[in-house]
């Protein structure tokens, strides 16, 4: 393999220069962490099981339209993508309430929200991902009311699909992050899907048991996080070369 220039090393991800202007490689390690970094272990095989789901959900949003970063899949842990200005905002949609939702609210964890909730996070792991609103957003510069109802619109249309897709497997999509980021076309800039979707960043509960099958194993010490993202990715019917 070719010696890469690191451009930027998160959690659980690291990003290269791509083989051409424009695009990078994004790896994906088996670095599993929770509670801001607090809590770290290494989950053989994460790595490549994510980064097939995550090709497997954004290559299914390009065919219905939902724009994102994904070009092609190059290696069991690296992916092709086009590079983006990352927007410094985690953006969390809910279903049911779980989570930092249920402890805010001290709501049992499983209750069916009436209607999906759209919660935006300044990413910032110094500050721990604060919670912040539209108004932050725009006074700090962070994206334009034009980006945010770029962000909002598509955020619904990923819940819509990804609601769907989970449900026809007896999955259970209660809530999720997404990230998005700028692409540049001359002196426009169009708001993209970006960063990953994989049980790391998901909320999956099986529909019948209510089983968690997502990275809260890791969080909650349940056990069996890599048989549970395997199920996952079973379920969606990838992966079938795998054991
Ligand atoms: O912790 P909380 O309930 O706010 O998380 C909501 C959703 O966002 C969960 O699916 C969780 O996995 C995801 N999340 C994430 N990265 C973060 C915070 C939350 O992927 N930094």
């Amino acid at each position: 393999t070719t010696r890469r220039k690191k451009i930027y090393e998160g959690k659980a991800k690291i990003l290269y220069e791509g083989p051409e202007p424009g695009t990078l490689v994004q790896y994906f390690k088996d670095d599993a962490t929770a509670f801001n970094g607090e809590k770290k272990a290494q989950l053989e095989g994460k790595g490549v099981i994510n980064n097939r789901i995550s090709e497997f959900v954004m290559t299914r949003l390009t065919q219905i339209g939902v724009q994102n970063h994904f070009i092609k899949r190059l290696s069991l842990r690296e992916q092709l993508i086009r590079e983006v200005e990352i927007i410094p905002l985690e953006v969390v949609c809910r279903n049911v309430v779980a989570g930092s939702m249920a402890k805010r609210f001290n709501l049992p964890e499983g209750q069916q929200l009436p209607r999906s909730i759209i919660e935006f996070y300044y990413k910032n792991d110094e500050m721990g991902d604060p919670m912040i609103t539209e108004e932050h957003i725009t006074a700090f510069n962070w994206a334009t009311t034009q980006e945010i109802d770029d962000i909002l619109a598509m955020t619904l249309r990923v819940n819509d699909f990804l609601c769907g897709m989970f449900a026809a497997v007896g999955i259970t999509l209660v809530d999720f992050k997404i990230e998005f980021g700028r692409l540049f076309e001359g002196e426009f800039a169009r708001v993209i899907l970006a960063d990953e979707i994989s049980p790391d960043s998901c909320r999956l509960w099986d529909t019948q048991s209510g089983e968690k099958l997502d990275k809260d194993r890791f969080r909650r010490d349940l056990g069996d996080v890599i048989e549970s993202y395997t199920e996952v990715a079973k379920r969606l019917g990838i992966m079938k070369d795998m054991p």
